[in-house]
């Protein structure tokens, strides 16, 4: 099939973003979008006019949708180009638009500057302390397997219409790593956390759970979240 790449570009942070469109051939039904960027950067690039076009800078890391680095914004929704296959993304006459995740800073093409999530998980203090007496609760290993398999790629914090970056919300890449946290701790140990978890997960989230939907963990984010909230709010307030 031929396919026409349109990538939303930006040289640097500074500099005003602009399109530029690829040719890209492939009779592999299995081609990922990841395998085609791949391929047109190993190639002396030319966009469709004929132009000269400097390599496409993006990320990545495993290419096995393990470590999130290649989140990008693919025909308008979030989603891992390891993970997505152009024949499937494409429309019948081949187009494709690809952009870089909208909620972060553009550092250059489809590389943006996730540190928020990490920043928000220094915030609300997501790990267990050294020498922290901690014992996981019984029959909780399913919960903290599932909250361990995030890949903090951003996908749910893309489509989440309350997140913006810096403010109250954290969404679900805080929520489901302190979801895995909350099998190990002792009320009294994640005391300071329920505030936490009250003011920047639970408190502005919709609960649409539109982030579900989109994960490329295939997190299921609303049970996660049903039994972080029974530990965090429900049962305190019950008492
Ligand atoms: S919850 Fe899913 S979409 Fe959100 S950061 Fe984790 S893996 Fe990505
Ligand atoms: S449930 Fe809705 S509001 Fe809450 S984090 Fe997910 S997308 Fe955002
Ligand atoms: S490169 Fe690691 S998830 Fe795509």
């Amino acid at each position: 099939m031929n396919y026409k790449i349109t990538i939303l570009r930006k040289k640097s942070s500074e500099e005003p973003s602009y399109e530029q469109t690829f040719a890209f051939e492939s009779s592999d039904d299995a081609q990922t979008v990841a395998a085609a960027l791949i391929l047109i950067n190993r190639s002396d690039l030319i966009d469709i006019e004929g132009k000269k076009a400097d390599p496409i800078a993006w990320e990545c890391s495993c290419l096995q949708k393990k470590c999130g680095a290649c989140a990008m914004v693919i025909n308008g929704k979030p989603g891992l180009a390891c993970d997505t296959k152009l024949k499937e993304a494409a429309d019948k006459n081949g187009n494709i638009r690809i952009e870089p995740l909208r909620k972060f800073p553009t550092v250059r093409d489809l590389i943006c500057d996730r540190s928020i999530l990490w920043e928000n998980l220094k915030i609300i203090k997501a790990w267990i302390e050294d020498g922290d007496d901690v014992t996981l609760k019984e029959d909780k290993e399913t919960v903290l397997f599932d909250a361990g398999r995030c890949l903090q790629c951003g996908c749910c914090l893309e489509i989440c219409p309350n997140f913006y970056a810096g403010g109250k919300l954290m969404g679900m890449s805080a929520m489901v790593p302190v979801s895995g946290m909350l099998q190990k701790l002792t009320p009294q140990q994640s005391k300071e956390l329920r505030k936490l978890y009250s003011k920047h997960i639970y408190n502005g989230c919709g609960k649409s759970f539109s982030c579900r939907d989109i994960c490329p963990a295939g997190l299921d984010i609303e049970k996660l979240m049903v039994n972080s909230n029974a530990v965090m709010l429900w049962k305190h307030l019950i008492k």
